[in-house]
């Protein structure tokens, strides 16, 4: 003979959190209202002990009677207890926690992808199976020494959009609007160094955010509020020796000062010829590989179509 085993009834995850949510609130109005009765039946005492049995009549703080003292420090102590149930469960209950909650995680993930950018380029999927490999055959001084000396170096980044024609802009503006490729400027550049010269700078109505910005001009009083001058690429490359990713972001004079300097290039190629006064250097197919492109068609918000093109020096 088998006994049937009792079943324990499944309770619905959310419901059972609602439950939770609801037994803890009545908790805390009893807990209040207990507080409240105790509070006024305190005052009471206390007045009754000063004013019918003379207790304590002299004593005073600041010219005031001590029971009066007592009871307005209570009553503060209460003030605070209610805020806290009934205050800020009403505005600041689940719902903004919840909300606070999703701000952070998004936020911890934006920083989690930016790091995770910045090991990728340091240490390419293809290196890490290579060295994986190495470790197992036991080559590890020679694995550790190629890691010291790639840690030693970043990758310095010239990020441009320009016509067929390398057109980059004219009357120093640019002479497209492309949202999309906005967009990917924004996610690769997060986070760094961005290297522009003088005029760049000036085309834009404020700093980027979560950016560091490096002005290039030959004048030497040249000030840029909230930017960092310099008055060469290499001083400019030096103050961002220490990030992974330094960008040139132009415009025309200084993307060809900087093609020197690069590793490599995000070019988005716009396909169409423009009319323009600021141009791109030519890329000499000697010197640079393509490694990616990447097509983008046009459409509503795009009047143009355009190749995003990632070039790395050979
Ligand atoms: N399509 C794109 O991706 C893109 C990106 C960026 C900019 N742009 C466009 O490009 C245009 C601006 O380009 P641009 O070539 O006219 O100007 P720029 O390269 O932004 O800035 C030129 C300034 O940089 C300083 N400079 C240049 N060479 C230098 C050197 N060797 N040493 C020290 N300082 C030096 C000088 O500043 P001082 O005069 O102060 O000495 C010079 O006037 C605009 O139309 C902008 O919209 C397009």
């Amino acid at each position: 003979m088998f006994l049937k085993k009792k079943e324990t009834p499944q309770i619905d995850p959310q419901q059972r959190e609602l439950y939770e949510h609801a037994r803890k609130r009545i908790i805390q109005k009893k807990r209040l209202f207990q507080h409240f009765v105790i509070f006024i039946v305190g005052a009471v005492f206390f007045a009754l002990l000063n004013l019918v049995f003379d207790y304590g009549k002299d004593i005073t703080f600041f010219g005031v009677n001590w029971y009066v003292v007592a009871i307005l420090c209570w009553a503060f102590l209460f003030i605070v207890h209610f805020c806290n149930v009934w205050l800020f469960t009403t505005f600041m209950g689940r719902e903004w926690s919840d909300k606070q909650m999703e701000r952070l995680i998004a936020k911890q993930k934006e920083e989690i992808a930016l790091m995770q950018k910045d090991v990728d380029l340091m240490y390419p999927k293809d290196d890490l199976m290579k060295k994986k490999e190495g470790f197992i055959k036991g080559k590890t001084s020679e694995i550790v020494e190629e890691l010291k000396e790639k840690e030693s170096k970043n990758m310095i980044t010239m990020i441009a959009a320009a016509g067929e024609n390398d057109a980059l802009g004219k009357d120093n503006d640019l002479v497209w609007h492309l949202p999309d490729d906005f967009k990917r400027f924004k996610d690769l550049t997060t986070g760094h160094h961005i290297i522009m010269g003088r005029k760049t700078f000036e085309t834009f109505p404020k700093l980027l955010p979560n950016r560091i910005h490096i002005v290039i001009s030959r004048n030497e009083s040249y000030q840029a509020e909230g930017a960092i001058v310099v008055h060469s690429m290499k001083d400019a490359l030096d103050i961002a020796k220490n990030d992974v990713q330094p960008f040139i972001i132009g415009g025309g004079e200084i993307y060809k000062i900087g093609l020197a300097y690069a590793d490599a290039i995000e070019l988005t190629r716009v396909h169409g010829d423009f009319e323009a006064d600021a141009f791109f250097p030519a890329i000499d197919e000697e010197t640079w590989k393509l490694e990616k492109e990447e097509f983008h068609d046009v459409d509503e918000k795009h009047k143009y179509s355009f190749t995003y093109l990632t070039y790395k020096k050979k």
